[in-house]
Formats: C-alpha cells, structure tokens, sequence
C-alpha cells in the first residue's frame, strides 16, 4: 500500500545551529500523523541531524549523492556513506540538480541504479518547464523523465521508489499547480507506471507534489486521489508552516 509522506527539502539553508533548532521545535510540535514525515538539511548537517533525531518519527533524507562507489570525485558524496551515518533516502532529479549542476537523465539513471543497488529509497523528482506547459507538451515531457530514468530498472525495486511531481514553474515561484492540475499530472503519471510495469506497482508507489506548497494550500492539494503528500521547500524551514502542511494530509 502506497505511503503518505510529507518531506522537507532544506535545501542550502541553516548552519549547525539553525538545523538543530529547527528539528527541536519540529520535535517538540510534530503532531500524531499517519504521514511518514521527513527532512532534507545539508550534507554538512546530515549526521548531527541523524543523531537528533535518534528515536523520533521524523526520518533525515539526503539532496543528492553519486552514483560511483568511490574515488577521485571531488566535493561528491556516496551512497555507503550515507548509508554509513545512518541515512536511507536519497533526493534525486530535483530540477535544482538539474538546471544549475547539469544533471541529465543518464546522469540521474546511473545515481538511481547506484541508490537502489545500496537498498536505499530513492525520492526521483521531475516535472516540466512553463514553456513546455505552455505549448501543451507537459505530459511529453514528464512521460519521457520517467522513461529515461527509471523504465529500465527492475520491478522489484519500486517498493524502495517514491516520486515527487514537481513542476518547475512552481518551485520556488509562490505559484502553485492548481490541485487540478496536480490530480490530473499524477493520474497520468500512475497510468504511465501501470502501462510500462503493471497496475499493482502504479497502485502502491507514492507520488508526491511540490512547487510553492503552504499551509494554505496543501490540504486541498493533498484531498485529490493521486496525491499522496508533498515534497517542500521554503515552507519546510519554518516549523508551524511544515507542521501545517504536514496537518493537511
Ligand atoms: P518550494 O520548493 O516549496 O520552495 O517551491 C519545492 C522543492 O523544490 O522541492
């Protein structure tokens, strides 16, 4: 059965100080949910994070890793070590990554392929540009992110997959995809899942919206059936925004 999950995407923002405030305030506020809540601080951040939040409900996510084992990749991080410092999800394709770091789609195959071979989870994020929804190519667009990246992986690896919709022209952008839009984007995201593998894996893999999400909109968006929670960003790093977000679901 797909999971309902709302995450966090820190992204560069908070020293050491603020990313320990932060998790203490969300602690001490997170309410009784049956999302599985999650937080993305910065790789200098992750393993005090990890230590913080020993025992809670709340479970610490990485933004980005490589996808070799090791070696001469200066400034890149891997999956063991990840792994070894007690992180189990790892953010790949954020449209960040993409558009300032030039990560392509066979960029982003070989660091899913390398994710999941660790067992990790991995949250892959995709989602059209303005111009392509403007000229009607958006469901092109996403059908061939999906395609290019994950297509080729074997079924049995969907249960450790977790798909996050974002639309580029929201992110960031205060403009939100109407929860409309968002229904129809993922209904056909699942559809796209059920014709390349089978209905069972489109039924249970979790699909997330992000772009501009706020508490005054995320239950709304969060009510339509294909929307199973959100991945978000600004909201996610004042903590009665997240908590109330995380409320929506
Ligand atoms: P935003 O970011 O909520 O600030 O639009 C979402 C994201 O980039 O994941």
């Amino acid at each position: 059965m797909r999971s309902k999950i709302v995450a966090g995407n820190w992204k560069m923002n908070k020293n050491s100080e603020g990313t320990e405030a932060l998790l203490v305030e969300l602690s001490a506020k997170l309410p009784d949910t049956e999302a599985k809540v999650m937080v993305s601080p910065t790789f200098v951040n992750l393993g005090s994070a990890v230590r913080q939040l020993q025992g809670s409900k709340i479970e610490v996510i990485a933004q980005n890793m490589h996808f070799a084992e090791s070696g001469a990749f200066t400034g890149e991080i891997s999956a063991d070590m990840l792994l070894n410092i007690g992180i189990n999800t790892v953010i790949l394709g954020h449209s960040e990554r993409r558009a300032y770091f030039g990560e392509t789609d066979e960029i982003l195959k070989k660091k899913v392929k390398a994710a999941l071979a660790k067992n990790m989870t991995v949250m892959f994020c995709f989602g059209e540009e303005l111009e392509d929804r403007k000229s009607g190519n958006h469901f092109n667009v996403v059908e061939s992110q999906l395609k290019n990246a994950l297509f080729e992986l074997d079924q049995s690896v969907w249960s450790s997959i977790i798909l996050a919709y974002e639309p580029v022209w929201a992110i960031g952008t205060g403009e939100t995809a109407s929860p409309e839009q968002a229904q129809e984007m993922h209904a056909f995201i699942r559809k796209t899942i059920a014709a390349a593998f089978n209905q069972d894996i489109a039924d249970n893999v979790s699909i997330l919206y992000g772009g501009s999400v706020k508490p005054g909109n995320a239950e709304e968006i969060f009510s339509k059936p294909d929307v199973d929670g959100g991945l978000i960003g600004g909201a996610a790093l004042v903590a009665d925004d997240f908590i109330a977000i995380i409320n929506g679901i």
